[in-house]
């Protein structure tokens, strides 16, 4: 394992003023996102999409550090015949690929999930890393609820995290590493910091016992936040707050940086979040975005599957990265949010 190198492209991924664009939507997924524009799911549309995000050229070179790819996109080329890799790279950003196939039922844990993928997963870093891709993600789910999580889902998700890490730092790639205890419940932001330090606690302990150097991964966590249906819902001071505490107890010093998943909170909630807890530096980590949902959800509707919309959709896209650039400096305001709109 070349560290230098790994840990090279860690420190470029969470740049000062740079966050990741989470653009790896599954087939499955992508199609939920397109049925709510009305747009039909196909090979092309998904492309001509992701396209237009890529030729986003001034955003893409000063906000986007990285690219997560789905393993169609990571293949596909551009209308002009040019691989959509290509263009991440020209913009100076770094592609990435999602290499887990999913969180599965796991068996004899009703309600809960594992990932999968680690089968031939080597040979596939391979061919990625040939591909172009110098990062990847794997996505484990944590879903709070009555009697959930087991303990028995925390360690065997974070047991895959670690294998697949370990994989990753193997053949010159860094992992992403991405426990996401979801916000889609009715608990409190109380009992998520308790579930994120426990599965976090977990997770590094997994790691070490793996042999990952934490030096070579960025660590991709939700943040401390009350589930969606609580009825007490945190100001944005709270919540950076509190998110700031958890990861300070769980997360060493070791990793250079920390990039966040939107989760389903708000374009505006992500971006704020991220600019208060930037505002209470100087922080052991770089801390930044990798957002999916809350990157892409305006340039979408801009979009709307019409190429008459391409303009529009990259100005929504480059509005949103300028915010979320903002936010990871800990420069953001509402201010801000409308001068440039
Ligand atoms: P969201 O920001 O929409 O949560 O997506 C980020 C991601 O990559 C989830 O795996």
């Amino acid at each position: 394992m070349n560290l230098d190198a790994l840990h090279a492209i860690a420190v470029k991924m969470v740049a000062p003023g740079k966050g990741i664009l989470a653009a790896d939507e599954s087939s499955g997924t992508i199609k939920k996102r397109f049925d709510a524009i009305k747009v039909e799911n196909t090979e092309e549309n998904r492309r001509d999409y992701r396209e237009m995000l890529f030729r986003t050229a001034g955003a893409m070179k000063d906000h986007i550090s990285g690219v997560i790819l789905f393993d169609e996109t990571i293949r596909q080329k551009a209308k002009d015949g040019t691989p959509l890799v290509k263009l991440i790279e020209a913009a100076g950003s770094i592609p990435g690929i999602k290499v887990d196939q999913g969180a599965k039922k796991m068996a004899l844990f009703p309600g809960e999930t594992i990932t999968e993928g680690l089968d031939g997963l080597r040979e596939r870093f391979v061919e990625y890393h040939g591909l172009g891709a110098r990062f990847a993600k794997w996505r484990a789910v944590i879903d709070i609820g009555a009697g959930i999580p087991s303990y028995g889902a925390i360690h065997a998700n974070a047991q895959a995290l670690a294998r697949y890490a370990a994989l990753a730092q193997e053949n010159g790639i860094v992992p992403i590493v991405e426990p996401e205890v979801l916000m889609d419940g009715d608990h409190d932001i109380d009992r998520c910091d308790e579930v994120t330090t426990f599965v976090l606690k977990e997770v590094f302990q997994e790691l070490y016992y793996a042999k990952v150097a934490l030096e070579g991964m960025v660590l991709k966590p939700n943040m401390t936040i009350p589930g969606k249906k609580c009825a007490k819902q945190n100001s944005a001071q709270e919540v950076a707050e509190r998110t700031l505490k958890t990861l300070k107890r769980c997360v060493p010093p070791a990793v250079p940086g920390i990039a966040f998943l939107s989760g389903g909170q708000s374009d505006e909630d992500a971006t704020a979040h991220l600019s208060a807890m930037n505002a209470m530096g100087p922080l052991p980590w770089g801390l930044t975005f990798s957002y999916g949902r809350a990157l892409q959800a305006a340039p979408q509707k801009a979009w709307s599957g019409k190429a008459e919309n391409v303009a529009a959709g990259q100005k929504a896209f480059a509005h949103r990265a300028l915010m979320n650039s903002l936010a990871a400096l800990g420069k953001w305001s509402p201010a801000e949010e409308k001068k440039a709109a």
